[in-house]
């Protein structure tokens, strides 16, 4: 069992079901969802929880009735919410618009994003952090000494990511000449891979002198939002429990499947009971 810190995002998802593939300019139904719990700490928290790690979570909500709503949810689950911090504003909910081919498209308010104010300093066996701006750089810096840092990458590969692994969804690293060294600049000497998702294509891995490549699983997706979340909960699971990277890669892709197969962002009931026979 592992101490797992994840700095990133609590959110409160709105979904939509759309009959069709989403296209601009058409005139869509839909079916509403409601609300439900969603983004990367929860998302990527809850795997981790069912394979056994004391995961806690840092972000932030406001102070009102959204926020207490996914403070609790994300505590009946069993993540520790001691650094999920409440400022005084609106929550606000992401729309989440799942197409008829269970793609996802997401609709988030632009919001400066912000570090809590209290995060844990003390070594811990893998802090995660999927959370934009530049303020998680100088804090990633100071676990890195001491603790395996992974993060995901920057949007727009702006900010600074000290970290040992980066993931990167193709989809928001671009085209880049030479993806590793892009990394390398976001994330400084101690990076030792850089771990591409492609969707439906699978995922690759770079390294200074390698480069690996796994397919995804066949699966028949249903909703693919926390597709991204689950592999980064798989991924970490492996690395913590000392697995090799194409390893690592595996369980990544398992962990992915069962999420995409399943109608819900966080890891569906079909990764615990694979978790509890593994
Ligand atoms: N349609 C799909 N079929 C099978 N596996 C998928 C599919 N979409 C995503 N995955 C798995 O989930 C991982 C992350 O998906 P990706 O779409 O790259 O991330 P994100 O949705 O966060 O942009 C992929 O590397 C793959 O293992
Ligand atoms: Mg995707």
């Amino acid at each position: 069992m592992a101490n797992i810190v994840l700095l990133a995002n609590l959110n409160c998802d709105h979904v939509l079901l759309l009959g069709e593939p989403l296209a601009a300019g058409g005139r869509l139904q839909y079916r509403d969802q409601g609300r439900r719990l969603g983004g990367g700490a929860a998302n990527t928290g809850v795997g981790l929880l069912w394979a056994g790690h004391n995961v806690a979570i840092a972000s932030r909500v406001g102070r009102d009735e959204t926020g207490d709503w996914l403070l609790q949810a994300a505590a009946e689950l069993g993540l520790d919410t001691r650094y999920v911090e409440q400022f005084d504003g609106e929550t606000g909910e992401l729309l989440i618009l799942v197409d008829s081919q269970g793609e996802r498209t997401i609709l988030r308010q632009a919001r400066r994003p912000a570090l809590p104010g209290r995060l844990p300093l003390e070594p811990v066996d893998c802090l995660y952090v999927n959370l934009d701006g530049a303020e998680a750089a100088g804090y990633m810096a100071d676990m890195a000494g001491h603790s395996l840092v992974v993060a995901q990458y920057p949007k727009g590969g702006r900010w600074p990511r000290p970290c040992r692994v980066m993931i990167a969804s193709a989809a928001d690293l671009g085209e880049q000449e030479c993806p590793w060294r892009h990394a390398r600049r976001l994330a400084g000497e101690r990076l030792e891979w850089l771990v591409v998702t492609h969707g439906e294509q699978g995922a690759e891995a770079f390294s200074a002198d390698r480069h690996i490549r796994v397919p995804a699983r066949p699966v028949s997706v249903v909703d693919a939002t926390g597709a991204g979340d689950a592999f980064a909960g798989g991924l970490i699971h492996g690395l913590v429990a000392g697995l090799d990277m194409p390893a690592a890669l595996e369980q990544a892709g398992q962990w992915a499947a069962y999420t995409l197969s399943s109608s819900s962002s966080i890891p569906s009931e079909r990764l615990k009971s694979y978790l509890r026979r593994g």
